[in-house]
């Protein structure tokens, strides 16, 4: 079902899939908590080829890689590479393709994950491409949410910050749709709503979801609250940035405003919208379980895709 598939959308994947990867996720931390990892990727290698920064997905995917006895080409900064002489992606793609077994690749543009696979002989995994999607992420989350609560279905899932440029929003959202039952809030402000076409067709899947602006109204029904940063860097006008950047900050008072049972997440890294006064409340996951999870995730999909 996984081997030799890329993976460059949350569309990709059925209930069966993702009951699949989860399954494997948690073999995954059993292993790590048991033995630190194996061998099964043994002569096995992936090149991250990254064009944008990165610290959790470069590093979780490289500890995965070699967690799991796999080799690596960590290309980050991809500027110290041949593109910086021209070179094509297409051309940059092919060349990894032909050393190692499995290619991520970050970039600025949506789309090039999808233009990557074209030019790979070789699975490529999308790890974010511009303000697409971010399926790993979401996949990551996922496990983060359904290992917490157990049951995905009947949550209402409060998503905050930058609706519009936010990947990890776009594949979570439609990830979650999957689920029956589940409710979805938007906040943001007006010139960062999710895009048009993203919310009719979360719409049409028939899921229960809300836009608006203002937080508070939110929090009290809330299990999970997904907070993001706004995306400085799909910006052209850096005022406009500025004046919205710090519309939403989650301190101890939000948290007093929540449930005892909801979590916290952030796909970090965050910029000011989360105060670390409530980074040792219980509900917060983002520095410890969110993260840890990113790993074992995608130890599990190179095990799917590298295996048989
Ligand atoms: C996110 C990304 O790159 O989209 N980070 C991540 O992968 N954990 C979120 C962000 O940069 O805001």
């Amino acid at each position: 079902m996984f081997k030799h598939h890329d993976i460059l959308t949350v569309d990709q994947f059925s209930l069966a899939d993702i009951r699949t990867i989860v399954t494997e996720a948690e073999k995954m931390r059993t292993l790590v908590a048991k033995k630190g990892g194996s061998d099964i990727l043994k002569g096995k290698i992936m090149t991250a080829l990254f064009y944008e920064p990165s610290s959790r997905t470069f590093g979780s995917f490289i500890t995965a890689m070699q967690r799991l006895g796999g080799g690596i080409i960590p290309l980050q900064g991809v500027t110290y590479s041949s593109v910086s002489k021209g070179e094509t992606l297409h051309d940059t793609v092919q060349t990894f393709s032909q050393y190692s077994d499995v290619v991520v690749i970050r970039h600025p543009e949506v789309g090039a994950a999808a233009v990557a696979a074209q030019a790979s002989t070789k699975p490529v995994i999308n790890a974010g491409d511009g303000v697409g999607e971010h399926p790993t992420q979401a996949l990551l989350d996922f496990f983060t949410i359904q290992h917490h609560f157990h049951a995905v279905s009947g949550l209402t899932v409060t998503m905050v910050g930058d609706m519009l440029n936010g990947r990890t929003i776009h594949s979570l959202s439609k990830l979650l749709s999957l689920y029956p039952g589940i409710r979805m809030h938007f906040v943001s402000p007006e010139i960062l709503k999710l895009p048009a076409g993203l919310s009719a067709d979360l719409k049409k899947r028939g899921i229960a979801l809300r836009e608006e602006e203002e937080l508070d109204g939110m929090l009290k029904s809330t299990d999970v609250l997904y907070v993001t940063r706004v995306q400085k860097e799909r910006f052209t006008d850096l005022d406009v940035y500025d004046k919205i950047k710090t519309k939403y900050i989650i301190s101890r008072k939000t948290l007093e405003k929540m449930k005892k049972s909801a979590i916290v997440m952030h796909p970090l890294p965050r910029v000011g919208e989360i105060l670390p006064e409530i980074d040792e409340d219980p509900r917060a996951v983002y520095l410890r379980e969110q993260m840890r999870n990113g790993m074992f995730v995608r130890m599990a999909l190179l095990k799917l895709l590298l295996t048989a």
